[in-house]
């Protein structure tokens, strides 16, 4: 038998992927650009093990038997299959894939994007594959080609109709601004919301923003973006994530019927953004959502402290500590804003338990193996391990 594990980072896009030309070949309308997150908080693990006495594929996520017939998972197999080293001895031998991601899946956070970039990853190495598998890991999920690599990287939309050219490429690694820190604020809602996948599907079909945005705003932000991050510009970067950001929800409004994905707690946390900005008289902080409620903050991490401590005035909460701060720990929990700042962003403090949970990390980078036996999900039977994780 052959058995592989890995873990894969989740990525935050900052000018973001909305829309495809090709659904079956996950083919975007535009290029897109993202910080890869660091494992050590957030991220995917899949152990693969292939044996010739297995009778067929098998899958578990987070602990659960899922059916290994979804299209998306059968194109991953397929294609990198094509790429595969054929004179290995398990090549023909079927597989058991058990998954699952270390932060809560309720949280909503690119768990998708990390699992197929994990899911391929893992493939990769089982099957000897050396060269681009960003293609590959693009068909389970489009902003999961993302994810192969680690620090700043840009999907490139390509132009081939094959989507041969539609990759992912690194920018910059995550040794090149050490200081960026990454807040990520879990709104408390329970509301199911409309999937990426068919959101962008009813937005490409009637959104005429959108195709404007793809057209003749997205290539212009794609130069300054790189730009911004290239000379280390925060507050550049921070500016045009945000703009991004409410440019992709307008996007969302404007699709029919809307897709509605920020609540009021969104909205309020975009407001105490620009105040504080405002207040600074530089842009300190900026914010990026994706389809969904939860803030994720881009700070330095010289501000990490002031801006935690803002937070915690502005959404108190009840939750014990130790559940509520999770990720990289905040140094100086107790710590208090001045009265200047209090005073000045008192009318915005809103009720009690607005959020859920609060997790720091930072860039970080792109998928790896792990060598250590005790590491694989999958026991010498290949069984999960554990079964049914509970993760709230
Ligand atoms: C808002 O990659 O989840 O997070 O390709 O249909 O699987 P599919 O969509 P998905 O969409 C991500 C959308 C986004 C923006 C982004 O990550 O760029």
């Amino acid at each position: 038998m052959k058995v592989v594990t890995c873990i894969a980072p989740v990525n935050i896009a900052v000018i973001k992927y909305w829309g495809k030309r090709n659904e079956e070949l996950i083919l975007p309308i535009n290029d897109s650009i993202s910080t890869t997150l660091d494992t050590e908080q957030m991220c995917a693990k899949t152990t693969i093990m292939a044996n010739p006495n297995f009778k067929e594929n098998k899958f578990w996520l987070n602990g659960k038997e899922e059916n290994c017939d979804n299209i998306r998972m059968q194109s991953c197999l397929k294609e990198i299959r094509k790429k595969a080293n054929k004179n290995l001895k398990w090549f023909d031998w079927k597989i058991h894939i058990c998954s699952e991601n270390n932060f809560p899946t309720a949280a909503g956070l690119a768990s998708s994007a990390a699992g197929y970039a994990c899911l391929v990853f893992t493939l990769a190495k089982l099957y000897e594959i050396d060269g681009e598998i960003s293609d590959v890991a693009r068909r389970g999920s489009g902003s999961a080609c993302r994810s192969i690599y680690g620090g700043w990287v840009r999907w490139h939309m390509g132009e081939n109709e094959f989507g041969f050219d539609s990759i992912a490429k690194e920018i910059v690694p995550k040794s090149h601004w050490p200081e960026i820190r990454v807040i990520i604020l879990v709104v408390n809602d329970s509301r199911k919301k409309y999937s990426s996948t068919s959101g962008m599907k009813t937005s490409v079909k009637t959104s005429s923003l959108l195709q404007y945005r793809a057209e003749s705003i997205v290539p212009k932000r794609i130069n300054e973006m790189i730009d911004a991050i290239k000379s280390k510009n925060f507050e550049k970067f921070a500016e045009i994530t945000m703009k991004d950001s409410n440019q992709f929800h307008a996007t969302c409004l404007d699709t029919y019927p809307p897709c509605v994905y920020m609540n009021d707690v969104s909205h309020s946390i975009c407001s105490l953004v620009h105040s504080y900005n405002e207040i600074k008289k530089s842009i300190e902080v900026g914010y990026t959502f994706d389809a969904g409620p939860n803030a994720c903050l881009y700070t330095l991490e010289k501000n990490v402290s002031e801006v935690i401590s803002l937070i915690n005035y502005v959404y108190p909460s009840s939750t014990p500590k130790e559940e509520y701060f999770r990720g990289i720990p905040f140094e100086d929990l107790s710590q208090n804003i001045s009265e200047d700042l209090q005073g000045k962003v008192m009318n915005q403090r809103m009720e009690m338990d607005q959020l859920k949970y609060i997790i720091q990390t930072k860039v970080g980078s792109g998928p790896k193996m792990l060598e250590d036996e005790s590491e694989h999900l999958l026991n010498e039977m290949g069984n999960p391990k554990v079964l049914i994780k509970t993760i709230i």
